[in-house]
């Protein structure tokens, strides 16, 4: 059994379906805090198997051993609970550190505790902050973080490497993701933002839907060829499938070392200018967009190198921008009907 914790959140949502998919056996811990209980039963609509679901506060040292009394199965683990808004992370640093430091140390105690001793962690391409030399590899040097919330991805991969010298039986994957984007073909899970949208994807399918106004693009005097920013937006069942075979990996003991990390991207760069038109096209709408400002804090381009994930972990994502966008689109669409029947 592969214990996912936020297992009812966005990506791990859509993990939990795909290592259902794989054949495995999926217990959610979530204090759904940020998601809702009802993804349960839409993994089971999509997988036809229900996975096991506790509501727990991983920040609660005692509660978090008990899950794992409970659950004497567990083999593996895949750590995405966090919390996960950057501007929030300037107001309130003392929460994310708690939330996102405090409930990896819990859950690394908790494993040595119950034998456990693989596990996948959500780390974030924003531990190489602006880099100089694109696409970045895993060689590419961290620089020092840009929030609170971006800190919290660089001390938890930190206490990730530090663990894995101090307990050898520890076997770590940390995956930097990019921009996850997308949701599942069936429609039935998705991106679900609490109030306004901070990301660029979900602002623009409320958009077109007409719960906002008008999409604000952050700048278009950036060193780029159309002056927008550049991401490497993967689709976010593409992002997946690379836990699944992270956590084959490690399970079938084929992890050249204790703690290993990989860039989880498309390797293409794409301006927000593009995600724009490529959303009108594939939606056929028309977004309702002005330029602004750029954003505190972003970051002009960065995209992946996917050389190492590819060779070394055996994965690549597959599915187009086009695809991708008109996922995004439908889920949206089908979500916002769903609350009106
Ligand atoms: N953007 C807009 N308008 C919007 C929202 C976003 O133009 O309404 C632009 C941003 O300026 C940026 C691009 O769209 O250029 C992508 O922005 P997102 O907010 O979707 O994603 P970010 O790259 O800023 O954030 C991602 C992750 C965060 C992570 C951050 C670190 O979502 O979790 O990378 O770099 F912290």
């Amino acid at each position: 059994m592969i214990l996912t914790t936020g297992g009812t959140g966005y990506i791990g949502s859509h993990t939990v379906v795909e290592l259902q998919n794989a054949g495995f056996d999926v217990l959610i811990a979530d204090d759904l805090s940020n998601s809702k209980q009802e993804v349960v039963d839409r993994i089971e609509q999509i997988s036809g198997k229900r996975p096991f679901f506790e509501k727990v506060d991983l920040k609660n040292k005692e509660k978090t051993f008990e899950l794992f009394q409970k659950y004497p199965n567990i083999e593996a683990v895949i750590h995405f609970a966090a919390s996960k808004a950057v501007g929030e992370s300037v107001e309130n640093p003392l929460k994310y550190y708690e939330n996102n430091i405090g409930s990896l140390v819990n859950v690394l105690q908790a494993m040595q505790e119950y034998d456990v001793a693989s596990i996948v962690f959500s780390s974030s391409c924003t531990v190489y902050g602006q880099p100089e030399i694109l696409p970045v590899t895993e060689q590419t040097k961290r620089k020092a973080a840009e929030s609170p919330y971006g800190n919290t991805k660089m001390i938890s991969e930190d206490i990730l490497k530090d663990h894995s010298v101090s307990d050898k039986s520890f076997k770590i994957i940390a995956l930097r993701y990019f921009n996850p984007i997308g949701a599942h073909p069936s429609g039935l899970i998705g991106e679900l933002p609490n109030g306004i949208p901070n990301n660029l994807v979900p602002f623009v399918t409320q958009t077109a839907y007409g719960l906002r106004t008008t999409l604000s693009v952050f700048g278009n005097d950036y060193d780029t060829p159309d002056g927008s920013c550049i991401r490497d937006y993967i689709n976010v069942v593409d992002l997946a499938e690379a836990h699944v075979v992270a956590i084959k990996r490690l399970l079938e003991n084929k992890n050249k070392s204790n703690f290993e990390y990989f860039n989880i991207g498309t390797g293409q760069g794409v301006s927000v200018l593009e995600i724009v038109r490529t959303f009108e096209k594939v939606s056929n709408t028309k977004l309702n967009y002005q330029i602004v400002g750029r954003r505190a804090g972003d970051i002009e381009k960065i995209w992946a190198e996917t050389s190492f994930a590819n060779t070394e972990l055996g994965w690549k994502a597959k599915k187009t921008l086009n695809e991708t966008l008109l996922s995004a689109w439908n889920w949206e669409q089908k979500y916002r009907a769903s609350l009106t029947e």
